[in-house]
């Protein structure tokens, strides 16, 4: 095998690793529906063997279905999250070996796959990249379904670097163009193409993302009850969730405490903010007198090297992320402290862009100028408008291989299990810009 896939073969052994150790527990546990929100486990991790069959098998491999029964019940599309407890999905043991069939025929393919094919499923190993990134995708979906399940000991922990002050608080971009999107990434999802050039004013954004003591000083200072800060809808949802914090907080003995993996803790209060949904993201950005960065300045502020005139993959350049760059790929099984990753700053000096928390942008998902659905409209497409708004970053959680300075993450604006966050932008005055 070539150098291309064997990569691609260590990917699709090590993202499986991370899928079996997440679903390692009793099979009540993977059965059980943890939040409404979310699927049993077990659902997950047939899925993503289901879907591995569909792209690599069948339609790049052109193999016969293996099992044509189960398809409906692994569609996303055809049955919502809260449904799934009342399907009749493949128990643990079941699915354990029936992802593991497919995986062994998905090796066949790999084997005898041409990467020069002019098809694009099978060009440079695309389709392997596609169902690689869905698998890491539902990987966090199911961390996420953990830390809602509040049971203790299923999640490995670990150490981080250290933080550390940084000053100023904000970093300047100054007025330009820039190319938001790729052509060239590798493996990059149909909704980061085309690379486009786009035009924007000058700004701020903050250094880091909102750390916990700053966000404890906005529901301190009565963030929360103060309908100034909120838009209308924000305000809304606030009413009917009565939420007066993040996500898994709670106060007790005039301290703030938090769930995290089922265990109580003090909230560090150096850590990035995490369990917030897009209202709250919004209010606080109002009450700091500032607001969220639209998903072009994010993506500027990240990725752009004004020097060489290009976008970098990562935000110090185009090198693997080490440990000692980005915390991403669940080293530790939290953010880690602001400031921890000096070397891993972007071309204008922002910090933790990538890694930590998913970020809260003030956008809409949706395409950009010349978007094209590729391989197929339900991953992106059907999405667009005004009902997701998008989120970048990558999280602690997320895997390196869907990690880049173009990635695209959306979500409702309600959405606050997953693991969110975000750091603050404003404009420049003219005589600044
Ligand atoms: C890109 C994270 C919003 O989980 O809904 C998984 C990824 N697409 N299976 C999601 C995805 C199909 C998607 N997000
Ligand atoms: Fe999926």
């Amino acid at each position: 095998m070539n150098d291309v896939k064997e990569r691609i073969a260590a990917e699709l052994a090590a993202v499986r690793g991370r899928s079996l150790t997440y679903t390692d527990a009793e099979d009540d546990l993977l059965l059980r529906q943890h939040s409404a929100l979310m699927s049993p486990l077990v659902w997950d991790l047939a899925h993503v063997g289901n879907y591995e069959e569909l792209w690599v098998l069948r339609e790049a491999g052109g193999i016969t279905p293996l099992r044509p029964e189960i398809d409906d019940i692994y569609d996303a599309f055809k049955h919502p999250r809260r449904d799934r407890p009342s399907l009749p999905i493949l128990g643990p043991a079941e699915a354990r070996r029936y992802i593991s069939g497919v995986r062994g025929r998905v090796l066949d393919v790999l084997d005898a796959i041409d990467l020069e094919d002019p098809d694009p499923l099978r060009r440079g190993g695309f389709v392997f990249g596609l169902v690689i990134q869905h698998e890491h995708q539902h990987d966090e979906t199911m961390l996420a379904t953990l830390q809602l399940s509040r049971q203790p000991g299923l999640v490995r922990d670990g150490q981080l670097p250290p933080g550390r002050a940084v000053e100023p608080e904000e970093v300047f971009v100054p007025a330009g163009p820039f190319v938001m999107g790729t052509d060239t990434l590798p493996w990059a999802y149909d909704n980061e193409r085309p690379a486009h050039r786009v035009e924007l004013p000058a700004y701020w954004i903050d250094r880091l993302p909102v750390g916990n003591a700053a966000y404890i000083a906005f529901i301190e200072d009565g963030g929360y009850d103060d309908p100034r800060w909120w838009s209308a809808e924000g305000w809304r949802w606030r009413q009917e969730s009565r939420a007066f914090a993040p996500l898994f907080w709670t106060r007790e003995g005039g301290a703030w405490w938090r769930n995290r993996f089922g265990r109580m803790e003090p909230v560090p209060v150096d850590e990035p903010v995490q369990h917030v949904c897009w209202y709250e993201a919004d209010a606080y950005a109002r009450w700091a007198g500032k607001r969220l960065p639209t998903e072009a300045e994010w993506e500027k502020a990240c990725g752009w090297d004004p020097e060489a005139e290009r976008s970098r993959r990562y935000p110090w350049g185009d090198e693997d992320p080490g440990p000692g760059r980005a915390n991403l790929g669940h080293r530790a099984a939290r953010p880690a402290p602001l400031g921890a990753y000096p070397a891993g700053a972007s071309a204008y000096g922002a910090e933790q862009m990538i890694g930590e928390v998913w970020e809260w942008t003030d956008s809409w998902f949706l395409p950009h100028p010349g978007f094209r659905s590729f391989p197929y409209r339900e991953y992106s497409e059907v999405f667009f408008g005004s009902d997701y708004r998008v989120l970048r970053g990558g999280s602690w959680a997320a895997d390196p291989a869907v990690v880049r300075t173009t990635f695209r993450n959306w979500d409702y604006p309600i959405r606050r299990q997953i693991f969110s966050g975000f750091r603050c932008a404003r404009s420049a005055s003219p005589e600044q810009a």
